[in-house]
């Protein structure tokens, strides 16, 4: 009130007021302190003596409720125009908050430390198909959970309350609804600073999913058909291929029955002959095994495969038309074996399609280069593939097409070969690319993440 004491002692307490009605009922209050037995509270502007009106809160008390007529009066107050301000802001933001919380658009929940739900959003209640006042103080967020993600979850909600960075802020998680129909979420998980309570935002991405999965369907049977068709391109080369081990097997049988006719008793003979007949026949088995894996109708299937291996299965395809063609291929593989995790079908798929397509590339040059350079090798956490070919190259104008479907230079040609092969490395979340030699030809390459274990 900016008074001294001196100032204000002697003088009427009323005489400070700015309101006059409300000077009126403390003059009538001092009138007769009995009134006074239960302490009065008074709120009203009150003046400084500089003339400033602040809001001030009075309790009036006797200070000796036995002697009402005789007791002092102690009154205390206190400067309530800031507090009506500060609560008025908090208000404010309370209602901004509140605000924030049910139109983030994605299903939000304040959750206890004991696990209850403390608040929860309209967007939470659409979710779980409970409402507000089913879930808020009532439910537990384990009651909502799948059961296979629960006991990562509750140990997550220990560790965040133990330590906040400790736990994962955002995974994937099941949350299971009302009618029992589980919903894949994307949940992005905080304390709140200075508190027991976390802040739990449920994105669902079940559409999401399963247009994924459709799309990954889509893919898996585009790929097949294109391996159908590709092995039927490939039939004549692969015939060839098996006729050698069959041949071998006519020729080695052949040679034992004469061996037995002669009446010769030189068992070790016919045996080492039934040996490379026993070979040959594997040889054989393996082509058609290799073929077998290659056109069947199958799930796609992610394992950790050797990047390697599955370059010279692909390659092996192609060796019969090769020879045919005069065109031979160099292998310049990495040494050790280049694991990552992949659907093993689908890229040696992608393996033949560029080893295919720079074959023809050189096949139909009429230059005297026909080679092809095949290497593999690790490098920033990544594998990387690449063939390079001495063919016919191309030019800006095609090069910025050859990955489009149907794009073709060749009469016989699908034009879908580099542009199913991209589509399954971006699957595959990898990157395939297209570059001009210096000199001549083509190199197409296709790099993937290299993942551990
Ligand atoms: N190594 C290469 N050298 C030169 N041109 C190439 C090379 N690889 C691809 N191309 C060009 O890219 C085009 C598209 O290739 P893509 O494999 O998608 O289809 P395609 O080989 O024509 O037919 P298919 O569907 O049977 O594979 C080819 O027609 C060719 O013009
Ligand atoms: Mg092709």
């Amino acid at each position: 009130m900016e008074y001294s004491a001196e100032e204000v002692r002697g003088r009427p307490v009323w005489t400070l007021l700015a309101d006059p009605n409300l000077r009126y009922d403390l003059e009538q209050l001092f009138g007769d302190p009995r009134q006074l037995e239960t302490p009065f509270k008074q709120e009203g502007p009150w003046v400084t003596k500089s003339g400033v009106v602040r809001r001030l809160r009075w309790c009036f008390a006797l200070a000796d409720p036995t002697r009402p007529d005789t007791s002092p009066v102690i009154a205390a107050g206190i400067d309530a125009t800031d507090m009506k301000r500060v609560f008025a802001k908090l208000q404010q933001s309370e209602r901004q908050y509140q605000a924030i919380f049910e139109t983030t658009g994605t299903a939000t929940i304040i959750i206890e430390e004991d696990t209850t739900i403390a608040l929860a959003n309209s967007e939470f209640e659409r979710l779980s198909g409970f409402s507000k006042t089913e879930l808020e103080g009532r439910m537990s967020w384990t009651e909502l959970m799948s059961p296979e993600d629960l006991p990562k979850m509750l140990a997550y909600h220990r560790l965040r309350r133990v330590d906040p960075e400790a736990a994962p802020r955002r995974y994937e998680c099941r949350l299971v609804n009302r009618k029992g129909e589980a919903r894949d979420t994307f949940l992005t998980i905080d304390m709140i600073p200075g508190t027991k309570q976390s802040v739990g935002s449920f994105q669902d991405i079940t559409d999401y999913k399963r247009t994924q999965e459709q799309a990954r369907q889509q893919l898996a049977q585009l790929a097949h058909v294109s391996r159908l068709s590709m092995a039927g391109e490939m039939a004549s080369g692969l015939a060839h291929e098996l006729n050698q081990p069959l041949f071998a097997i006519v020729n080695f049988a052949e040679g034992c029955i004469d061996h037995l006719r002669s009446g010769c008793e030189r068992t070790d003979e016919v045996l080492a002959a039934l040996d490379d007949i026993a070979k040959e026949a594997e040889r054989a088995g393996q082509i058609v095994h290799r073929l077998r894996d290659f056109v069947s109708r199958r799930e796609p299937r992610f394992e950790d495969k050797d990047l390697n291996a599955v370059v010279r299965q692909a390659a092996a395809f192609l060796e019969a038309d090769a020879r045919h063609a005069g065109v031979s291929v160099r292998m310049d593989l990495a040494e050790g074996p280049l694991t990552t995790c992949m659907d093993a079908v689908q890229i040696q798929q992608v393996v033949l399609n560029l080893l295919k397509n720079s074959f023809e590339a050189v096949a139909h040059s009429n230059c005297g280069d026909r080679q092809l350079a095949v290497r593999t090798w690790a490098e920033d956490g990544q594998v990387e593939f690449a063939v390079v070919d001495g063919g016919l190259g191309l030019n800006g104008a095609a090069l910025d097409q050859v990955f489009e479907p149907f794009f073709t230079t060749k009469p016989e040609g699908m034009g879908m070969g580099l542009s199913i092969s991209r589509t399954i490395i971006e699957a595959h979340r990898g990157h395939l690319w297209a570059r001009p030699n210096a000199e001549r030809g083509m190199t197409f390459g296709f790099t993937l993440r290299r993942e551990k274990g």
